[in-house]
């Protein structure tokens, strides 16, 4: 099932906000440019350490875009006041692993802990059940208590860890893997 882009799934109010959940379009490259940019400017516990140019930007986005229509890829955006404030992306594998998706997720700062990450990653997460998805891969960087505690409260369950996979502010942490049955 492929989904147009710009198309909104869902809308909830939160904190005196109107949250709208749809897909990406072209034209949110600047507020995801913008949004990856102070997540690596926070050093928040995500892989990216090296800031986006908007060429950058932009090709990931059109690729992103692109594996979308093939139907290789999931991904959600919420907005508040027409800005792109968070994004989840469900990669799909391929070969004896289709079955499988790798999910990621992030929220701008200001919009953390009003309950958006989870509504977005659930609705990923109801896509991926309709296009077959059975089971849900992540990896979370051992001290990101927050993220840890959003994947457990949908279901998440550690499967193991990669010791010392991570460098992060100058130290070797463990990457955690989990996975969800859908
Ligand atoms: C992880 C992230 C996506 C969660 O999104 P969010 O919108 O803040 O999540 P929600 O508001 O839906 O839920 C947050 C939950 O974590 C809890 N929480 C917040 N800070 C916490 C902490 N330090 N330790 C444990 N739990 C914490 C909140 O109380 C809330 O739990 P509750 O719903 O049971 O009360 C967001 O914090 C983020 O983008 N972080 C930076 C990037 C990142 O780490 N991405 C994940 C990489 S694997």
């Amino acid at each position: 099932m492929i989904l147009k882009s710009g198309e909104v799934l869902s809308a909830f109010e939160r904190n005196g906000l109107s949250i709208g959940i749809r897909t990406p379009k072209k034209s949110d490259v600047f507020d995801l440019r913008k949004m990856i940019n102070d997540l690596v400017e926070e050093q928040a516990m995500i892989l990216k350490n090296n800031k986006a140019t908007i060429k950058e930007e932009a090709k990931f986005l059109r690729n992103t875009l692109a594996e979308i229509m093939k139907g290789n890829r999931i991904m959600l955006v919420a907005e508040v006041n027409g800005r792109v404030v968070g994004n989840c992306e469900l990669k799909i594998h391929s070969m004896r692993e289709r079955h499988v998706g790798s999910i990621g997720i992030a929220i701008s700062k200001k919009y953390r802990s009003i309950g958006i990450g989870k509504v977005l990653m659930k609705n990923v997460i109801e896509l991926a059940k309709k296009t077959g998805i059975k089971l849900i891969y992540l990896e979370v960087l051992d001290i990101n208590d927050c993220a840890i505690h959003v994947y457990k409260s949908l279901g998440f369950k550690r499967a193991g860890k990669i010791p010392g996979k991570i460098l992060y502010k100058n130290r070797y942490h463990d990457s955690i893997m989990m996975v969800k049955k859908i």
